[in-house]
């Protein structure tokens, strides 16, 4: 079978930020307002009053101390609290589209490659802005790709499942090359109205091309092995769809937007995630010695700890199991690849790496990476 590899990635950061304390003061604000609008249906106990938000609960229980998103105004004004993301006319690039081109042109440009050495684009990412034309194909025009592309969502493990995909076309002679996008655009989903969850997410976009390795750069990282694992869970669910819209705006329509059973979903995540790394590493006759880097899901740094701490038996160091959520906070599908673009160019030829994802569906994928000469 035709090996194959990652030659690059790139990486689209949004400009501009949202601290933890900026993010706080403006629920903080929203909340003391519901409560004082509501005070006397609070007193008669017809109302639950709001609970203010804590920097230091956000820190400790998650590691997100800040996120970039495409429009802070809309989403800190205790009037809106979503972006302000106006939808664009039919003849100018779609939001997602652009922001995937930004990331996908970096990926190219790193290894001098054209739109006439790629073959297929797949756009994986947890939401689509549009029903069709798949986004992957406005990007496939935008970037002046021939062959052909497609949409795929499989939540927080769509760039690992998109991996797999950009594999077997390559592995079975369909594609020479296949850029793997994804624009995640999580302001849009996330209830900045939740306390529970009103700090987990941001918005970025990242691009991996794959390739055969034949046709890697040196420096490339050649592809062990991917493994993919799905099981079905209501802890982590959005109803928004095309039968099941959202409410007008301000009516609120919470479960139309991200909704989590965030402690169930640590327990039940952890074990299940450590588990298939552990057999996908034996699968491949690799100690947990022979793993000098793991590029997890970002999407709680103690979740993080917890499935490293399985693997290797003992405690991994930030050099080992790098984080992004500090400033990035949960990208989705996006968050292991962020870790992978910014940690991976000090490691040497034979190092042995894993980028992992895991979350809504429940989804997960593994992807075993060696760096070539
Ligand atoms: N500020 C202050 N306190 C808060 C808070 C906030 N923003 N949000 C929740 N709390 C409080 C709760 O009210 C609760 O208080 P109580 O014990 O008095 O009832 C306490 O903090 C613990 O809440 P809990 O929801 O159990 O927190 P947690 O420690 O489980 O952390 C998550 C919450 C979401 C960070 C954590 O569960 C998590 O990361 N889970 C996995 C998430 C994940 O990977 N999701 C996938 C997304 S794709």
């Amino acid at each position: 079978m035709t090996a194959v590899a990652i030659s690059a990635t790139g990486l689209y950061t949004p400009s501009q930020s949202i601290a933890n304390a900026e993010l706080v003061a403006s629920y903080n604000a929203y909340a003391a307002r519901f409560n004082a609008e509501h005070a006397e249906a609070i007193a008669q106990g017809q109302v639950a009053a709001l609970t203010p938000s804590s920097e230091e609960f956000i820190e400790k229980a998650s590691g997100i101390k800040s996120r970039f998103v495409l429009d802070k105004i809309g989403v800190l004004d205790i009037d809106r609290m979503r972006p302000d993301l106006p939808e664009r006319p039919n003849d100018q690039a779609s939001l997602m589209a652009e922001i995937g081109v930004n990331a996908a042109q970096e990926a190219l440009h790193a290894v001098g490659r054209e739109a006439c050495d790629v073959d297929a684009v797949l756009c994986a990412a947890s939401n689509m802005q549009r029903a069709y034309p798949a986004i992957a194909i406005e990007i496939q025009d935008l970037l002046g790709i021939d062959g052909f592309a497609f949409d795929m969502n499989v939540a927080c493990s769509s760039a690992t499942f998109g991996v797999k995909t950009a594999t077997d076309f390559i592995a079975a002679g369909e594609a020479r090359a296949v850029l793997v996008v994804n624009p995640e655009i999580c302001s849009g989903h996330l209830n900045w109205r939740d306390r529970d969850s009103h700090f987990i997410f941001g918005d970025v976009a990242t691009a991996i091309l794959v390739e055969r390795a034949d046709r890697a750069p040196a420096g490339a990282w050649r592809i062990l092995g991917v493994r993919l694992k799905t099981r079905f869970s209501n802890n982590i669910r959005n109803n928004f769809g095309f039968l099941n819209r959202a409410a007008p705006e301000g009516e609120g329509a919470p479960d139309k937007l991200f909704v989590q059973e965030g402690r169930k979903v640590f327990k039940e995540v952890v074990p299940m995630v450590a588990e298939m790394i552990q057999d996908h590493m034996g699968a491949l006759g690799m100690a947990p010695g022979a793993l000098r880097r793991m590029w997890l899901h970002q999407a709680n740094a103690n979740m993080n700890r917890l499935i490293a701490e399985r693997v290797l038996g003992r405690a991994a160091d930030a050099d080992e199991s790098p984080t992004v959520l500090d400033a990035y906070a949960n990208t989705s599908s996006a968050g292991s690849i962020i870790a992978f673009h910014k940690y991976n160019k000090d490691l040497k030829a034979g190092d042995r790496g894993l980028i992992c994802s895991f979350g809504a569906g429940y989804s997960a994928g593994t992807v075993f990476v060696e760096k070539t000469a």
